[in-house]
């Protein structure tokens, strides 16, 4: 049985988020920067899109090649992406249990703009380790994940300036975060936290980890050589920045085999 929350799973599959993620088109600064390096390898490539929502990394990377697949555990996500784009294959799957794929089979997998972040520990380890069968062994795995270090930024900075109404939303708001999740300053030195930070009207409960520990993590699945990615500017992290990056989100390009 899964520890999975189920109210993540029906938030991701409302009509208000489709709505949401139908609007959006453009490509993450990380993205673009991993999508430049892997370019001239791309029509080689059977990628698999995982968590690909309203299709919107579909719109990048999918004519670009050899064979594209995505899948979302939302129905209304799938249907969406059948209908805006045809000629590729999109099917309702769940990350944690791929067992309709075959193992050993794609050479790039993709979970964008923290599709991981929604699911706890172990369920998360499961996705990872599942991710890791489908991949080939020269394959590439790229995904981001909200990083812990930038937890103390969820709290708004209630400026002098703020007018009174706008005082009292920006403390309610940050009180309501500390009596659900704690204090980040302490939150910010744990491995990794799951936290509510009140998105989607405090349904969502997203995942927060420290960097050097994800790191860690792949490693022990095998992905060797990963590179680091700012969500924010799109520019190479380097590992040794790794415990002062304030990065909201990071993305991994991880492979077994030597760095690209
Ligand atoms: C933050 S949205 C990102 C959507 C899209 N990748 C984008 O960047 O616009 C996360 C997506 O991951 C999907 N997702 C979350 N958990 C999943 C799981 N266990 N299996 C498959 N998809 C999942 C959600 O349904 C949602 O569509």
């Amino acid at each position: 049985m899964y520890l999975f929350n189920d109210t993540n799973k029906a938030l991701w599959g409302s009509k208000r988020v489709l709505k949401h993620y139908s609007e959006q088109e453009h490509i993450q600064k990380a993205e673009a920067s991993i999508l430049k390096l892997l370019k001239p390898k791309l029509s080689e490539m059977k990628m698999l899109d995982i968590g690909v929502g309203a299709g919107r990394t579909t719109m990048h990377f999918a004519h670009l090649v050899k064979e594209y697949m995505g899948i979302d555990y939302a129905k209304l996500m799938i249907d969406s992406c059948r209908k805006k784009f045809s000629g590729y294959r999109f099917e309702t799957m769940d990350v944690r249990n791929m067992s309709p794929l075959p193992s050993n089979h794609f050479d790039f997998v993709l979970f964008s703009h923290n599709g991981i972040d929604n699911m706890p520990y172990q369920d998360r380890e499961r996705s990872l380790q599942e991710i890791a069968r489908v991949l080939k062994q020269s394959g590439i795995f790229v995904f981001s994940t909200h990083n812990i270090h930038s937890i103390e930024a969820l709290l708004s900075t209630i400026s002098p300036v703020d007018s009174p109404p706008r005082k009292t939303l920006k403390w309610v708001k940050n009180g309501l975060f500390i009596l659900m999740n704690g204090h980040p300053s302490k939150l910010k030195n744990l491995p990794y936290v799951v936290v509510n930070d009140g998105s989607w009207n405090f349904r969502l409960r997203t995942y927060y980890i420290d960097p050097r520990i994800q790191l860690r993590e792949l490693e022990a699945l095998g992905f060797r050589n990963s590179l680091l990615f700012s969500g924010s500017t799109g520019e190479r992290i380097a590992r040794n920045h790794l415990a002062m990056d304030n990065d909201p989100w990071i993305y991994f390009l991880c492979t077994h085999q030597l760095p690209l």
